[in-house]
């Protein structure tokens, strides 16, 4: 595992867990490692734990997250969660009635997981069955707008924070970032279902599906004018030239800023 994980490996052992061969894919992500592991008596895990080295990851995660904000004409920055203080998280977004791995135990910098049987949301948004991919994609706005309507913002979506269930729900994974100023919900709830609404458009979910998921879910709670105001803003971004090329920096696509554009004209 190299001496960059020796902290894993000392967990394990005070833990009782041995190392087990999986495919869970993605040891090594930009604050933490993630170990796929097993008990004595057979039942498999995941332990995560904090990354203490750092490669610039957190730098570039901010940057990227900076830029976003700013096309939306959001001057709020990101800040990165502790392991336990994820706990919290966790437990509210089970009880809005979104999936998420139980955490059996923790401490400040991990956390042993329960381990879910799904795959990535990102590999099956890429699925070559075009239908698997827009179900995938109308399920994540649904459980997006599901959370918001119940006030948790639970930032940093990008497909590979988040399992499809054999269910077809969408389980979330990894709380590592939260937003600098959370006091400012409403406006940051509009940036969260404006980039869901964004994934699920790019995956060619129908426009109406969409805009039927947001208005359904939130019309009692949110404006719609904001949540057009935050498409907008993501039109903004895809114009960057010089956006970060990490997750949803995808190659400018035209059809997808038309599906954006018309959007946030039909919400207000
Ligand atoms: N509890 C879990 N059950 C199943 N797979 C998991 C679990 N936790 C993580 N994974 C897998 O590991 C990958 C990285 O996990 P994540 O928690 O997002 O770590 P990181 O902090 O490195 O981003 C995920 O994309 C997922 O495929
Ligand atoms: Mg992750």
């Amino acid at each position: 595992m190299g001496t960059r994980s020796e902290r894993a490996a000392t967990l394990l052992k005070e833990l009782g867990l041995v190392v087990s061969s999986s495919s869970l894919p993605g040891a090594v992500g930009a604050f933490n490692f993630v170990v796929p592991c097993r008990t004595a008596a057979g039942e498999e895990l995941v332990l995560r734990c904090r990354r203490t080295d750092d490669s610039g990851a957190r730098r570039l995660v901010a940057d990227y997250w900076d830029t976003i904000l700013w096309a939306i004409g959001s001057g709020c920055g990101i800040r990165l969660r502790t392991l336990s203080e994820q706990v919290e998280v966790a437990e509210a977004v089970r009880t809005a009635g979104v999936e998420t791995p139980r955490i059996r135990r923790h401490g400040e910098d991990w956390q042993l997981l329960e381990r879910l049987k799904g795959r990535p949301l990102s590999h099956v948004l890429g699925h070559a069955d075009a239908n698997i991919a827009q179900r995938a994609a109308a399920a994540f706005v649904s459980t997006v707008a599901r959370l918001l309507a119940a006030d948790i913002l639970v930032p940093d979506r990008w497909g590979g924070n988040e399992l499809v269930l054999e269910s077809g729900a969408v389980a979330l994974l990894d709380f590592d970032i939260a937003y600098a100023d959370e006091a400012r919900t409403d406006e940051l709830a509009a940036v969260e279902l404006a980039l869901a609404a964004r994934t699920a458009l790019r995956w060619g979910v129908d426009r109406e599906a969409v805009g039927q998921a947001i208005v359904v879910e939130l019309l009692e709670w949110h404006q719609p004018a904001a949540i057009a105001e935050a498409l907008r803003g993501l039109y903004r971004w895809e114009t960057v030239k010089s956006r970060h090329s990490l997750a949803l920096a995808t190659p400018r696509d035209d059809d997808l800023m038309d599906e954006l554009e018309a959007l946030a004209r039909e919400l207000g």
